[in-house]
């Protein structure tokens, strides 16, 4: 199985970004995979997938967030699950620890998210992690067990399920965990799908400082299916590079 490698563009890029690099994916060997995908700003996404369909790319497309709010109606400023889903939106970043701490993410709206994602058979690759004081008072386990128990909410049926573990000491710090550290959680997620969720293949990825010089190691990390790039995936020489896992 190829791992995936998503990209989180997170609030960056521009039209000509869009065009430059989506174009350049479309013609590499490591990025024009199915497992490669571009998670953008929203309003980029129909840019992204007219040139994805006019280059015939098979890199996947994926969100960085949705409503809560089902298909069509009176929310102005949102957009709909089913809305991604027409612009070709695989995929779909939930709880992003950002979006939980900027955006006062409550445990209630994620599970709306992952329903109305599931709902249009957008795969939710939902974000875990702790914070730099719950990782060294040694309660992290706890408290990313506890992150997890909001899927046993969800009421729409799924098979298949990414979950990213981001601890949020990683993000943008340049700081890894290392490579037992990674697995711990990783094996967490894992037995945690397992045990309550059994009905469903997990897919468990690493993000957090992701770059092209520590990329290898991470992928080739036994528990590891694949990883969430912030930084890095804006340049697109690192983030070819990180795709040569
Ligand atoms: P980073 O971000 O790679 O810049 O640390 C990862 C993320 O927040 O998804």
């Amino acid at each position: 199985m190829s791992k995936l490698i998503i990209a989180n563009w997170k609030m960056n890029g521009s039209v000509e970004q869009i065009e430059r690099d989506v174009s350049i994916y479309a013609k590499c060997i490591y990025t024009n995979n199915p497992s490669v995908i571009l998670a953008l700003p929203n309003i980029y996404l129909y840019i992204a997938s007219q040139i994805k369909n006019k280059l015939g790319a098979k890199f996947s497309l994926a969100a960085q967030d949705v409503s809560e709010f089902i298909n069509y109606g009176a929310y102005t400023g949102e957009i709909s699950a089913t809305m991604l889903k027409e612009l070709g939106t695989k995929y779909l970043i939930i709880g992003h620890s950002e979006r939980r701490a900027y955006l006062n993410e409550t445990e209630d709206s994620l599970v709306n998210k992952i329903d109305n994602a599931l709902n249009e058979k957008i795969t939710p690759v939902f974000c875990i992690g702790e914070s730099k004081s719950i990782r060294e008072n040694g309660k992290y386990i706890n408290f990313l067990d506890n992150q997890l128990r909001i899927l046993l909410q969800v009421k729409s049926s799924f098979d298949k399920l990414v979950i990213a573990y981001e601890p949020i000491w990683a993000i943008g710090t340049g700081v890894v965990p290392n490579g037992e550290q990674i697995c711990e959680v990783l094996k967490l997620i894992k037995a945690f799908v397992q045990n309550y969720l059994p009905h469903a293949k997990i897919t468990a990825l690493y993000g957090g400082s992701v770059s092209g010089v520590n990329a290898y190691e991470i992928l080739n990390l036994p528990e590891v299916d694949g990883v969430l790039v912030g930084g890095a995936s804006l340049k697109p020489d690192d983030f070819i590079s990180i795709c040569t896992y």
